[in-house]
């Protein structure tokens, strides 16, 4: 697949198939994951993969707990889901968030048929910098292997009992970096068009001053977006 391609299309893709992922292909989607960089080549990261239907229902329950209480903090005004970046417009954002809850839900809702969960650990992260590359790395070598998934966060709120139902060695210092659901998708792939351009949020030579040109539609695919549906 063309790197544009993925880099473009890589979703966050919430309705998945329950077919389960052959093993060669986890193989090369890890395998593209390590030659992420990080820093001083420590590799101080872990991956766990759960295709246990039983562990995974015990992942759903706890996912549901964990969502829960993330949307108590949203409706509370507090959590990292509440504020927009300075600038942007509110009611955006309110319609973002609400799509966002519409498709999560949609997950939690199905999460128990979900086929592969993977779990990312990592010593000193330096707060996410030094394991989000492997992170991302994973999901566009999923994508290149038509297999989507999503980046999630919230089993933070539930971090010991996932390190107990998966015998992290914390006492290492291992921490849970995120939890990617993992699947072949069940809609389409399409552009992730609902960002704000880079004009709008890239200056030169200092913050504010123009960046020197204007990216008004998505520069790929190069012959425009009509054929790329919406994400699902
Ligand atoms: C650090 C991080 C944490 C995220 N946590 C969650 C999560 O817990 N649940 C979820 O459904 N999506 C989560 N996402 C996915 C975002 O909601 C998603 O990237 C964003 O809405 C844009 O959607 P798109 O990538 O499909 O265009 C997370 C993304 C990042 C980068």
């Amino acid at each position: 697949m063309d790197v544009h391609e993925a880099l473009y299309t890589t979703r966050m893709m919430r309705r998945l198939r329950p077919e389960p992922i052959p093993l060669d292909t986890q193989a090369r989607i890890l395998d593209a994951a390590v030659r992420a960089p990080n820093g001083g080549n420590t590799q101080r990261w872990h991956f766990v993969a759960v295709d246990n239907r039983k562990l995974i229902g015990k992942f759903a329950r706890l996912f549901r707990e964990a969502r829960a209480l993330e949307y108590e903090k949203f409706r509370t005004g507090k959590g990292p889901m509440v504020m927009p970046a300075p600038g942007a417009d509110p009611a955006t954002h309110a319609e973002t968030m609400r799509r966002i809850k519409g498709s999560g839900d949609y997950l939690a809702d199905h999460f128990e048929r979900v086929p592969l969960l993977l779990f990312v650990f990592a010593i000193d992260d330096l707060g996410g910098a030094n394991i989000y590359p492997a992170i991302w790395s994973a999901l566009l070598a999923a994508r290149a292997e038509g297999v989507g998934g999503v980046l999630t966060m919230v089993l933070n709120n539930s971090r010991d009992r996932v390190n107990e139902l998966l015998g992290v060695p914390v006492e290492e210092g291992w921490k849970m970096a995120a939890m990617l659901t993992l699947g072949y998708p069940l809609g389409k792939w399409g552009l992730a068009a609902n960002r704000r351009p880079v004009h709008e949020v890239s200056s030169r030579n200092g913050w504010g001053e123009p960046f020197g040109v204007e990216v008004p539609q998505p520069l790929w695919p190069p012959h425009g977006t009509a054929d790329l549906a919406a994400a699902g």
